[in-house]
């Protein structure tokens, strides 16, 4: 039998359900309570008017708000890059050029050692909240390679991302189009059974936007959805291209057009924003403001990886986008919840409304804005995922 449990005394509730609560795009609720019946939401509202049940936890005055969902992370590899972080932070800039450091690392380890560094990174980011993460391959640039990455991430999640295109692989330095060839070949046979999505990193040094929309387009043919590394490095045509072939997301849009805001903002395209990149790069940041004021739906994830953005941290973004990218506190948790949910078109997580998934996160803390407002502070002291309390 199905047990219910309610938790009470929330001092501030994220609903993310606009018809709840305070009307605003947060829903927030004020001494709130959440039921809990199996693995789902069954209720939400004021402490005073929730239904009896057979479990009863006292939040203590503190806030809850839906678990974090990290849409964008590379969490199958294997070593570090702390050599190259240094050069960097001796003044070095940021190329992409050392994914081969970790393609190199990657292939040389065993799958146990591969799955138990997904697992560490996981359960850190656990550990801060986070309920639900995407992941991909593109460290392993070879048809076996990348269909074990794959195969791994797919025991941790249901949303697994085919990479193949991250870089073109040493192994085909001089002859890139039989590299393109692989990845929309043989390769996306050997992946697509453990993938939902198909990436590619569209970036001078990486894949051009014909290439890109080659393998995009293969992906798709192979009933993967695409989303796209767009504009991390320089301006480009990913944004466009990811509106065009109707990618959920668009990552990093760190350098955009006019006429790219205007495709995203007038698209089915979530931009994903991902400040641990340019924090851990020393790069430009994202434009968050300019995005959300032209009615982009944004969403805010860790790209957590070992060269560009080695924090598996969600709420470290949410202080870096509420500090240096002009988003506010409300912004960027909801873009940190609800965002990541639509960068993976999911309508079961990222809310805390009757029928999602009980993915919960409890804070140290009267308010989600502490999450900005107190950077660095560990305030993440309860986490419940599909209605099990695992923290
Ligand atoms: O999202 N942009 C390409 N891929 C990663 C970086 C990977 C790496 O440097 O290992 C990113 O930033
Ligand atoms: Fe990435």
């Amino acid at each position: 039998m199905m047990s219910s449990t309610v938790i009470t005394n929330i001092a501030t509730l994220v609903t993310n359900d606009p018809s709840l609560g305070d009307g605003s795009p947060l829903g927030l609720i004020q001494d709130a309570a959440v039921v809990i019946d199996g693995d789902r939401v069954a209720w939400t509202g004021e402490s005073s008017k929730a239904p009896a049940t057979d479990n009863r936890v006292d939040a203590g005055g503190r806030a809850v708000l839906p678990g974090f969902v990290d849409s964008h992370s590379h969490l199958v590899f294997a070593g570090d890059r702390t050599q190259e972080f240094n050069a960097r932070m001796s003044g070095r800039s940021y190329t992409a050029g050392g994914i081969r450091t970790t393609v190199a690392a990657t292939r040389a380890a065993t799958d146990a050692e591969l799955e138990a560094n997904l697992t560490h990174y996981l359960a850190e980011a656990l550990r801060q909240g986070t309920t639900t993460f995407e992941t991909k391959s593109g460290y392993g640039l070879t048809v076996e390679d990348e269909a074990r990455a794959l195969r791994i991430a797919a025991r941790h999640t249901d949303e697994v991302t085919y990479l193949g295109a991250h870089i073109v692989s040493p192994d085909y330095a001089d002859d890139p189009a039989a590299y393109v060839a692989l990845v929309t070949g043989e390769m996306l046979d050997a992946c697509a059974p453990h993938a939902r999505w198909v990436d590619v990193f569209c970036e001078k040094g990486a894949f051009d936007g014909d290439q890109a929309r080659a393998i995009l387009t293969a992906g798709k043919a192979r009933g993967l959805h695409p989303r796209v590394h767009a504009n991390q490095l320089s301006y480009g045509p990913g944004v466009q291209l990811a509106v065009e072939l109707d990618a959920a997301s668009a990552d990093h849009c760190t350098h955009l057009t006019d006429a790219d805001v205007d495709a995203l903002a007038n698209g089915n395209t979530v931009a994903t924003l991902l400040p641990g990149a340019e924090f851990s790069t020393r790069a430009e940041w994202p434009d968050a403001r300019r995005l959300l004021d032209a009615g982009v739906t944004v969403a805010l994830s860790t790209d957590c990886n070992p060269g560009s953005s080695f924090t598996s941290s969600v709420p470290f973004c949410i202080a870096l986008a509420v500090r240096d990218m002009r988003m506010t506190p409300d912004e960027a948790v909801w873009s940190a919840t609800a965002g990541g949910a639509a960068a993976l078109r999911r309508t079961d997580i990222g809310r805390l409304a009757p029928g999602a998934y009980a993915d919960l996160t409890l804070l140290d803390a009267p308010s989600h804005v502490h999450l900005a407002y107190r950077p660095g502070v560990p305030l993440v002291s309860g986490v419940w995922r599909r209605g099990e309390r695992v923290l």
